[in-house]
């Protein structure tokens, strides 16, 4: 079955953010490698490990009012997932093994898309990962100032 491995090219410089990936890929690879009667307990924790690092970096682009669709694409992915979970209960277990195939893929272009966009500008910014917090004193940018390119929801 699929393997992912945590690699430095998916490193996306927030160790905080990069030690919570490290555990999207630990979760992944038991996923993977769960029989098909432990799959659904399997999937329960990699969606519980998935609620947990979603909210992390939605908080964080709360607080930070960053612009774009990031949030959307995590609640997305886990309506899937839940979905999935469902049928996996039920012994349909096809879309489950899809899930499997597809997910190095979707992680790895989320790792060095959207997450790594959002790293960039939590760098910029100074923001505190341990504590969620932006630097002191910091104010997003007003909504008529240029906040540079915005990705479009689709
Ligand atoms: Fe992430
Ligand atoms: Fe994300």
């Amino acid at each position: 079955m699929a393997e992912l491995q945590m690699r430095a090219d998916l490193e996306v410089g927030v160790a905080r953010m990069d030690a919570v990936h490290a555990e999207f890929v630990n979760c992944y690879n038991a996923l993977a490698q769960a029989p098909e009667s432990g799959f659904v307990a399997a999937l329960d924790d990699f969606i519980a490990h998935c609620e947990s690092h979603f909210a992390m970096e939605n908080e964080w682009m709360a607080t930070t009012a960053f612009p774009g669709c990031h949030r959307a694409e995590h609640d997305r992915v886990l309506q899937v997932m839940r979905d999935i979970r469902a049928r996996a209960q039920r012994g349909d277990f096809a879309l489950g093994r899809q899930l499997v195939r597809e997910i190095p893929e979707w992680f790895e272009t989320h790792a060095t898309g959207m997450d790594a966009a959002l790293a960039y500008f939590l760098n910029s910014i100074g923001f505190d990962a341990q504590t969620g917090r932006p630097p002191e004193g910091w104010k997003p940018a007003g909504e008529d100032a240029d906040a540079g390119e915005k990705p479009r929801c689709t």
